[in-house]
């Protein structure tokens, strides 16, 4: 491992795919509608075109982990809109890899794929469907069953879990905090907190360890759009002990105990990917006001949790409050009735 340049942090192997330095913008406009601090949007919606979102930072890292164990095949797995897994999908196809993806629930034989479903099957990957009971019940067994697959085809492939979150994965947004800090340096402000939506907890645990890194001032919060409080802590703190365990000589000096994980919760609302009334009038109000555009399984999910705890006088004292935009486009058409209802 070696220092990249610009930076005290020792990275792992890497392989650019996203586009970087996303903007950080300041949403004025949103102020001025509804006051509160100023939220400034880290615009990871714009990582790249079809490669929209946060997945594409971990995947530079756990793509370069494949090539280094010599993998040609990736497995992963996600819902049948997963953004996780149309990143994958589509990193694999640009350089090379094989792919299958294990997604949860049935497709729609009365209508064609649309979203990321679509994107996956347009970017080649293999697919097996499976039914939420069996997905959770069977998932590592799927996983082993289509790495001997790979196997009896003399390809070594590599599991990559849920949303790419893992100790190697952990390392995208470490990277992404460097960047933010960057960011808010050359804007000429503090912000006095970073948020983002959690759905395997992998950008939190990112996040979270790169702020400590560069000196643990500013405070992470994953407003969560599954499971609750507890899952998450629990969750963010192993993928930051596993990313400890691989990578002593980063993590050199790190005392877990001194990290703090902030989940806020109480924004789930009906269940994962299940969006109510506030979530889309949240959407439409920042797609309105600053043309922005959110998606109803994570960021308008999350957007609207900060925006109802901001109301609630959570964040009284705060002048300067940056949301990761963690992309998701895709995830919004499928739900167009819903809008507009
Ligand atoms: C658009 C979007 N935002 C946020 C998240 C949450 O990120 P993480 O899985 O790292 O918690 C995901 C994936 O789960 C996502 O697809």
């Amino acid at each position: 491992m070696a220092a990249a340049k610009d930076t005290l942090i020792s990275y792992p192997p890497r392989i650019q795919l996203a586009q970087v330095p996303t903007p950080l913008q300041a949403l004025t406009r949103l102020q001025q509608h509804r006051g509160g601090p100023l939220i400034w949007l880290k615009r990871d919606d714009m990582t790249g075109g079809p490669l929209t979102g946060n997945k594409v930072r971990k995947l530079e890292f756990l793509f370069a982990r494949a090539k280094q164990e010599s993998c040609e095949a990736v497995i992963t797995c996600g819902g049948i809109q997963s953004n996780h897994c149309r990143a994958t999908a589509l990193v694999a196809a640009q350089l090379g890899f094989d792919c299958h993806l294990i997604l949860r629930g049935k497709p729609d034989d009365t209508m064609p794929a649309q979203g990321n479903e679509l994107l996956d099957k347009l970017a080649g990957a293999s697919i097996s469907y499976c039914e939420p009971r069996e997905y959770f019940s069977s998932l590592e067994y799927k996983f082993a069953a289509q790495v001997e697959a790979y196997k009896q085809q003399g390809k070594r492939a590599m599991v990559i879990p849920t949303g790419g979150s893992n100790d190697t994965g952990v390392w995208g947004y470490v990277a992404a905090a460097e960047e933010i800090q960057r960011d808010y340096i050359a804007h000429g402000f503090m912000p006095d907190a970073i948020f983002c939506a959690t759905g395997s907890g992998g950008t939190q645990a990112g996040l979270t360890m790169g702020m400590h890194m560069l000196g643990g001032s500013v405070p992470v919060y994953g407003i969560n759009v599954c499971d609750d409080e507890a899952y998450f802590l629990n969750k963010v703190s192993a993928d930051l002990q596993a990313w400890q365990h691989t990578y002593p000589e980063a993590a050199q000096g790190i005392v877990q105990s001194e990290i703090k994980i902030n989940v806020i919760d109480g924004y789930v609302g009906r269940g994962y990917g299940i969006a109510d009334t506030p979530v889309f009038e949240t959407i439409r109000e920042l797609a309105t006001v600053e043309g922005v555009v959110l998606d109803p399984v994570y960021t308008g999910k999350a957007f609207n949790g900060l925006l109802q705890e901001i109301d609630q006088g959570r964040f009284a004292n705060a002048s300067n409050i940056v949301f990761v935009h963690t992309g998701g486009i895709f995830g919004l058409f499928p739900f167009a009735d819903a809008l507009f209802r």
